[in-house]
Formats: C-alpha cells, structure tokens, sequence
C-alpha cells in the first residue's frame, strides 16, 4: 500500500482500524507522512508535531540520518539473536555509556521491558542480600507489562488486572520523610522518574533526590532511574539524572533510543554488571543489528548537530514565551518541566484544549488530567517554537470566548 493508496482509501482505512485493532486505544486521526516537526494526514493537512510520537522522534521524523542508517543496515544485516555478536550493539552501548554513566547495557525493545529487565536486575541484587522490595513513587509511570504496573503509582491502571504483582510499595513522590518511614530491611531498590512524565511533568526536586542518594548508600538500597521519557536529550543533557548531579545505580532509556525504530535499553553501573550473569535475563530481538544500526545514528545525529545546546536555547525561549502566555490567561496555574519536556499546568482538563490546538495545526499531549504536555523534537527552530506559541494562544482564546458566551 503506498501513501496515495492510503490517502485515497482513507475512509476505509479508519473503519478497517475500528475492525481489526483491539480498541486499547481510540485515536481518530490518520496520519500518512512526517518530515522534521511535521506531520501530514490524509487530506494532506499539515501539522506542527509538538508531540513527537511521545518523546520518541527527538530529531524529528524521519531524519534522513537515521533513515539511510535503517535502509543501509536492512541490507547487511537485520538480525541474528543473541546467540551471536553483531557489531553494531557494543558500538551503541559504547556510546550510551560515553554520554556520562560507567555502565554496562542490556537492549530490549520498549520501555516497559527496559523496565522490566531493571526490576530483575534489583531483585536479583537483592535475592543474594536478603531483600526484595521495590519502593516506587505515587503518580509514576513505568509501562503496561505486569511487573511494571505494579511498580506505576497510579493504581487506575491496574483495574481488571488482579492480583497485583507483590513486591512494590509506593510513597508520595518528592517526600523525603515519607520515603524513610516506609524504607525497611526488605527494601532493594527505590525506582522513580527524575521527571515524572505521564503524571504531569512532575520534576524531581533536587535535593529530595540528594537526599535519596543518600539514604540509597546508607542503607545499601539501589537507586534506579526510569529515563524511558526524560532521557535521550530531552532535557537539555543527554541523561536527566544530569541535571540535578545525582548518580543512580542503574536507568532504563527507550522512546527516542531509536527516533521511531523500537529499542530500549538498561544500564548498570559497572559494579554491578555481574549481577544478571549467563543465562538470567534474555530477550530474542533485543539489540539487534538493524535496531542498534538505527541507535547509533541516533546519537551521531545528536553529536553532529549539537542538539543538546539546541534543546537549551529553545528550551529557554519555549518557557519564556510560554510564561508570557500564562499571564494572559487566568486557567494557566504554572508552566514547569526540564529543557524541552514542558507542562502546561491548567485550572481544569486539558483534553478540550489538545483538541482546538490540533484544529489549528498543533499536535499536543496531555499528561495527568489537568496538564498539556509539549514535546518538540530537539532540533525544533525559533521560527517553529513562535509558530507553536501563536497556536496555544489563539487556541487559549477560542476556549476562554466559548466559555465567556456560555
Ligand atoms: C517513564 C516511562 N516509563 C516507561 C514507559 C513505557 O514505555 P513503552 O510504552 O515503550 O513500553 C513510558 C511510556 O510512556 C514512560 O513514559
């Protein structure tokens, strides 16, 4: 099926989507291409994409970077299991680890099953320690498999799951004292978000996570990081726990790993890289040739185009002119978040708003009920962050004159 096939049966596309996919989800808008912060649907509408798949398409889409790097390797080598070395996964864990955390790397595929092999890792730490509890922060997300439910601190989405996987506790997140009351000699492991990502773009504060560190070392408990949203450069350094200069023992990465092409990883600080030995933990695609091919380029992209200096200065910018929206309009709370993962923080749904936004032109998200989340791609321009702006403000507008005429 190429694109003008899809564009003119589009009509059935959608229905044939209401048919056949498992209604997990309900989107209602079809899109056919995407080139940089754009996206086109199928009556060739174009969309200033401030969503980026969720955090996944951080140089936007389809960087011909990446592209020619998934076309060339799919003609080498696509895969061969870990039953065999490919070149390309030690060169993308190489450069994982050359970002900043001495670390050895596990690929997988997503972000839950990053998580999922990081949950192992601390239990198996803690198996030879005695302990097995995980504490994990209320508000949090860590994916839909069952082990990372369990550790997602929202039980809303563990209704009709039962029974639970045992093993977590959860404690108000940011609370220091919380944290020690509920801490015991069964605890192996405190896993959290240092930017709290579906929940509401929720930052760690830092001291909270000194002070987490801290008692991580005093009461020999593993500190582990989700980065699955936060991390890749979205907040301005390559890993989020590089803003607030707190280490943790092991981080799992996902979503831009492979700017759309499915990879996620975790990785252990070098003194524990023997705690998962031969045999313990697998995974049949994970870290394949084509997938690592796709990594690599991933982060060449982010060296050669200095996109973390660029996510900094439109990260600035972004803010700047997002607090001179806010005090134009009375249902803005807060603007908060780290470099260019930022929360609109509203006094009621953000759902409405998305929605007007995307009439105009704009592609949002939402995170937690009352907040609008925005996501560019770390190479976005000023032109583009301006353009965005006079959206959300023409957006705001219509949503506060509907609501004067009622
Ligand atoms: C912080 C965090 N962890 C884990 C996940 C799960 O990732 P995936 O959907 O790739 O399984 C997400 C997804 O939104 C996330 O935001």
């Amino acid at each position: 099926m190429n694109t003008s096939e899809i564009i003119e049966g589009s009509g059935k596309v959608i229905d044939h989507y209401r048919k056949y996919i498992l209604p997990t989800y309900s989107p209602d808008l079809l899109l056919v291409r995407g080139s940089g912060s754009r996206v086109w649907d199928a009556d060739d509408r174009r969309y200033l994409d401030f969503s980026t798949g969720i955090s996944v398409c951080n140089l936007g889409h389809c960087h011909p970077a990446v592209t020619m790097a998934i076309q060339r390797q799919s003609g080498i080598l696509v895969h061969v299991s870990n039953l065999y070395i490919n070149p390309w996964q030690s060169r993308l864990a190489e450069k994982l680890v050359n970002q900043g955390f001495d670390s050895a790397v596990f690929f997988a595929n997503s972000g839950a099953e990053a998580n999922e092999g990081m949950i192992k890792f601390a239990r198996k730490w803690g198996a030879s320690h005695g302990k097995s509890e995980i504490i994990a922060m209320d508000n949090s997300f860590h994916g839909r498999t069952l082990a990372t439910l369990a550790a997602t601190g929202r039980s809303k989405y563990r209704v009709g799951f039962a029974p639970d996987m045992p093993g977590f506790k959860h404690v108000p997140f940011n609370d220091i004292s919380a944290l020690k009351q509920i801490i015991s000699d069964k605890t192996a492991a405190i896993m959290l978000e240092p930017i709290q990502g579906e929940g509401g773009i929720i930052p760690a504060d830092s001291s909270y996570l000194k002070e987490v560190r801290a008692l991580c070392d005093q009461k020999n408990i593993l500190l582990l990081f989700d980065e699955v949203q936060c991390g890749m450069g979205r907040t301005g350094s390559f890993f989020a726990f590089q803003n607030f200069d707190v280490e943790p023992d092991a981080l799992s990465l996902a979503k831009a790993l492979g700017n759309g092409f499915p990879i996620g990883a975790f990785l252990v600080k070098r003194d524990y890289a023997e705690t998962l030995t031969a045999g313990t933990h697998a995974s049949t695609f994970g870290g394949s040739a084509l997938a690592c091919a796709a990594g690599c380029a991933v982060i060449d992209v982010m060296e050669q185009e200095r996109l973390l200096e660029n996510c900094g200065k439109m990260a600035e910018y972004l803010t700047m002119r997002l607090r001179e929206l806010a005090t134009k309009y009375a249902i803005v709370k807060e603007i908060r978040g780290r470099g260019l993962m930022l929360g609109i923080q509203l006094d009621r749904n953000s759902a409405p708003l998305l929605a007007v936004c995307r009439k105009h032109g704009l592609l949002v998200l939402t995170a937690g009920e009352k907040v609008l989340r925005l996501m560019p791609p770390l190479n976005v321009s000023i032109d583009e962050v301006d353009e965005a702006i006079n959206i959300l403000d023409k957006s705001f507008a219509e949503l506060t004159a509907i609501e004067t005429e009622q």
